[in-house]
């Protein structure tokens, strides 16, 4: 899969691409990512990509033809490039979002600064506006890159054969259960001792009932999605027992 990015600030991305599994997935071959500096498609003398806003008002816009010659030329290699530009008032980024993302072969990704970009980018060059959360970075720089991290990691191989994006907790819509290794015992904190009977089926039944208890209790929200079977029901049950007389003991 190829990502071009279109960012006033190039630099941020060369370390955290470098690094990990996103390097190994870029040296591998399995993603290609082209930095392009939106400064460099600036045709006067000094480059200006930003001018201020029409109407008056703070800050500076980023202007459109820029932009546009940017966005042009990846369209020339392939027409059928898809342009994500990352905003907060974008559609919220989640796993679903990620998975049919990885689907397609080529995306642009346009970072906004300062006070976003000419409306008319929006409506001449954008397939899509994404937001990583409802809180406002100083760019679209760092959502890109989780926009990178989180898509890869559905492309096959980038994980490792031993591995895929598919059997992680949210694509079930669960969080994780929790994990521990050695030692046994942390200062009296003693690892579970279910996790060392060598039972595959206890493990795993343990492991499903804490991923069940650790999702009502933090994202109850996401259980509503959640694809239960009897026997999950069964164990939110138990849980919901075990919580209430929890409570109870607390309460003396
Ligand atoms: N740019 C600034 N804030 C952002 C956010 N929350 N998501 C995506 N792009 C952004």
């Amino acid at each position: 899969m190829r990502f071009d990015i279109l960012t006033l600030f190039p630099g941020m991305f060369s370390s955290p691409l470098q690094e990990s599994i996103l390097g190994k997935a870029i040296e591998k071959g399995l993603i290609e990512i082209h930095i392009m500096n939106i400064r460099d498609f600036a045709l006067d003398k000094h480059h200006v990509a930003d001018d201020a806003p029409y109407g008056g008002g703070q800050g500076m816009v980023m202007k459109v033809e820029p932009i546009a010659r940017a966005i042009e030329s990846v369209k020339l290699q392939n027409p059928f490039a898809k342009t994500i530009y990352l905003t907060p008032q974008g559609r919220p980024f989640d796993q679903d979002l990620a998975r049919r993302f990885s689907a397609l072969p080529h995306l642009i990704l346009l970072c906004g600064r300062y006070e976003g970009v000419d409306e008319r980018v929006r409506e001449l060059f954008v397939d899509e506006e994404v937001s990583i959360g409802d809180y406002v970075l100083t760019g679209g720089e760092l959502a890109a890159m989780v926009l990178i991290d989180a898509i890869s990691r559905f492309i096959p191989g980038v994980l490792g054969s031993e591995r895929s994006a598919q059997e992680d907790s949210f694509y079930h819509s669960l969080l994780e259960y929790p994990q521990y290794t050695r030692p046994f015992d942390f200062r009296g904190h003693c690892v579970p001792e279910v996790l060392l009977s060598g039972n595959h089926s206890m493990i795993s039944c343990w492991r499903r009932k804490e991923a069940l208890r650790r999702t009502s209790s933090r994202r109850p929200d996401l259980l509503s999605r959640a694809d239960l079977s009897e026997e999950d029901k069964k164990l939110l049950g138990e849980i919901l027992h075990q919580d209430k007389r929890g409570k109870a003991g607390n309460e003396f």
